[in-house]
């Protein structure tokens, strides 16, 4: 009987021991079947077995070995270890159906990160005006005015100091950041720079100057700033506050997969795409465009950060639903795509 297990576990690639573990070790009373069985073979045969199986799982073996005394009943042992083992092929169906849907998946993808022209009539083409620029600012909205962005000092004024030194940064101090370092940071990455008719230019580029992002904030720990959650309006330079939050700082980092600093900074900042903004002029081709306009959002705001010795780290691991219900977003025609926690580093 014993042979037989180790026949097969010979003949396992890694997958398939992978999934063997999984499946069998999930149960506590599996493993100690298993461990007992082969604690039974003998040494050559132990030996055999353990040369077939990976460094990695062969100590680990060897230190349950180790561990379990325990008396077992090997006919009970053999049928567990045996069942497990035949439901290998199921498991690596499964494998492979999902390696086949994530190939498709990528190769989709990949085309999108193309460059395509595309044969249609965008609605800019079809006379259909303009969508704003700037997302609706509600009747009652209660408006705070920024100061000039250039009222915060800077520590390094040097670009090159700034681009040198910028690196992801994950743990904050409970320095609070100054209403000016805040202005600073968010002309920095969405101020407005020129306003023509019609058209309005801001410190990052974008495709068509069509500038498709809303930035929020959840605010922790800003001298003068309430706690919770605003909106930036880059026409006019001014925060626009939405909601208190209970527990903020423990929702993010919970929404964020765990990645604690993420609630735990002086301020979070959420970009939100409205993809009709760039739609309306290149349609269904503005994905590309809009995706690498994030990346120049946050890379703005990393050397923003250098400069005034505070820290950021751009975050695309968060929980779309949850991050979009907390900002109120509809997750349809505007939902975030990028965040990035801001603090000085601790
Ligand atoms: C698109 C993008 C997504 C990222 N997402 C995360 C993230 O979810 N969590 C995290 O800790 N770091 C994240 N990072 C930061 C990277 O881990 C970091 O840039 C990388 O380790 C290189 O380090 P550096 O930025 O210090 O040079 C992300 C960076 C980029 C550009």
């Amino acid at each position: 009987m014993q042979f037989q297990l180790i026949d097969r576990f010979k003949q396992m690639n890694l997958k398939e021991r992978m999934s063997f573990y999984n499946d069998a070790f999930k149960d506590e009373n599996n493993i100690n079947y298993f461990i007992r069985l082969i604690k039974d073979i003998s040494e050559n045969e132990l030996t055999a077995l353990l040369d077939s199986l990976t460094s990695d799982e062969s100590e680990w073996i060897k230190s349950q070995l180790d561990e379990n005394k325990a008396e077992v009943d090997l006919e009970t042992a053999e049928k567990e270890i045996s069942a497990c083992l035949d439901k290998v092929p199921a498991l690596m169906k499964e494998y492979v159906e999902k390696e086949v849907k994530a190939q498709e998946i990528t190769e989709q993808r990949h085309n999108w990160m193309k460059h395509e022209n595309p044969d249609i009539l965008s609605d800019q083409m079809l006379g259909i005006p303009m969508p704003s620029p700037q997302k609706a600012i509600p009747d009652n909205a209660v408006l705070i005015d920024l100061p000039a962005p250039t009222e915060a000092a800077l520590n390094e004024p040097d670009i090159r100091t700034c681009m040198a030194e910028r690196a992801s940064r994950r743990k904050f101090s409970d320095k609070e950041l100054s209403l000016a370092e805040l202005s600073y940071l968010l002309w920095s990455m969405q101020g407005i720079r020129k306003e023509q008719p019609n058209r309005h230019y801001k410190t990052v580029p974008s495709g068509g100057a069509r500038q498709p992002f809303e930035t929020y904030l959840s605010v922790h720990n800003v001298t003068g700033l309430e706690t919770g959650i605003y909106r930036y309006i880059p026409f006019g330079h001014k925060l626009l506050f939405i909601k208190k939050e209970d527990s903020i700082k423990d929702k993010l980092s919970e929404y964020c997969y765990g990645q604690k600093f993420c609630g735990y900074c002086a301020v979070c900042f959420f970009w939100a795409v409205i993809p009709y903004r760039t739609e309306w002029r290149y349609s269904y081709v503005s994905s590309k465009d809009m995706l690498i306009e994030s990346g120049h959002i946050c890379q703005n705001l990393y050397l923003a950060c250098e400069s005034i010795g505070a820290g950021t780290c751009g975050i695309a691991a968060y929980d779309q639903n949850k991050i979009d219900d907390l900002l109120e977003l509809d997750g349809k025609d505007e939902f975030i795509v990028y965040l990035a926690p801001v603090g000085y580093p601790a």
